[in-house]
């Protein structure tokens, strides 16, 4: 299973402060030996995090492939820096981070599509875990689906973690451990079922959002998922034990 890092997190430490480090494209020379297959990265509107000349300098001397994520109405400005793979993601301004899968039906996603298609850049479709979403992607003849397993992950920190005690609980998943342990049994299931369909129909599947070093392993053991795209939990074990610790400790659970 591929793990590709998402270093959208270094740029953010660096825009806390508005100078220029810790620069992101340093990562990029660490992550291959630490055991990362690809570097990902996230160009949002609003540029909160990464910006367009890391974007630039990463696509130009990364050694490891570059999955860009991106809104559908970013493509024709990034199409020219010709990354190995195109994301779509959905944005609101407002979120966080990406709150949710694409919408499928919406005539920006598919015109963004058939310009990836244009230009043969291979195109992936960051979506919820519905196996209608997977007929649908089948349909608009994407190479790939990554799965959004932020649910997953949600329902994860407020079973087993403290977040529930925080002022960042998750006010809808504020419920009985029994109950959010049932729900966690139905995520994963469809996570199962979304992931051999779309493998069934030819699709590679990849899978990310909110995955961490607890809840990774019962993700990393569905066979037919080829690559987790992990950010947030390894940028933030990188402030403790080192980048390339950090992608080392992520590699080995999910090979495990
Ligand atoms: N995959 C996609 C498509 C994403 O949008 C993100 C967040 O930018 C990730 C993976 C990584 O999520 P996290 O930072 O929660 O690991």
């Amino acid at each position: 299973m591929k793990l590709g890092v998402n270093i959208d997190h270094i740029a953010t430490l660096r825009e806390a402060r508005k100078i220029n480090e810790p620069n992101p494209l340093e990562a990029v020379f660490l992550l291959k030996n630490a055991g990362a297959s690809q570097v990902t990265l996230h160009l949002r509107e609003d540029r909160r995090h990464i910006h367009d000349e890391d974007f630039k300098a990463i696509v130009s001397q990364s050694f490891l492939p570059i999955n860009l994520e991106c809104a559908s109405s970013m493509v024709e400005q990034v199409i020219s820096y010709s990354p190995h793979r195109i994301t779509l993601v959905p944005e609101k301004r407002e979120e966080v981070t990406t709150e949710g899968g694409l919408n499928l039906a919406q005539e920006q996603v598919r015109n963004a599509i058939k310009k990836l298609h244009f230009h043969s850049i291979p195109t992936s479709l960051f979506i919820d875990p519905k196996l209608e979403n997977i007929q649908i992607c089948k349909e608009l003849g994407v190479q790939s689906v990554e799965l959004h397993t932020g649910e997953w992950a949600n329902l994860n920190l407020m079973a087993y973690t403290n977040l529930r005690h925080t002022h960042n609980a998750i006010p809808s998943l504020d419920l009985p451990l029994e109950v959010l342990e049932e729900k966690m049994k139905t995520c994963l299931k469809e996570i199962q079922e979304c992931s051999k369909l779309a493998k069934e129909l030819g699709l590679e599947v990849f899978a990310g959002h909110g995955l961490n070093y607890q809840n990774v392993s019962p993700i990393a053991t569905i066979t037919e998922i080829s690559e987790l795209n992990i950010g947030h939990s390894i940028i933030a074990r990188a402030v403790f034990v080192g980048l390339s610790e950090a992608v080392r400790e992520m590699r080995e659970l999910i090979e495990r």
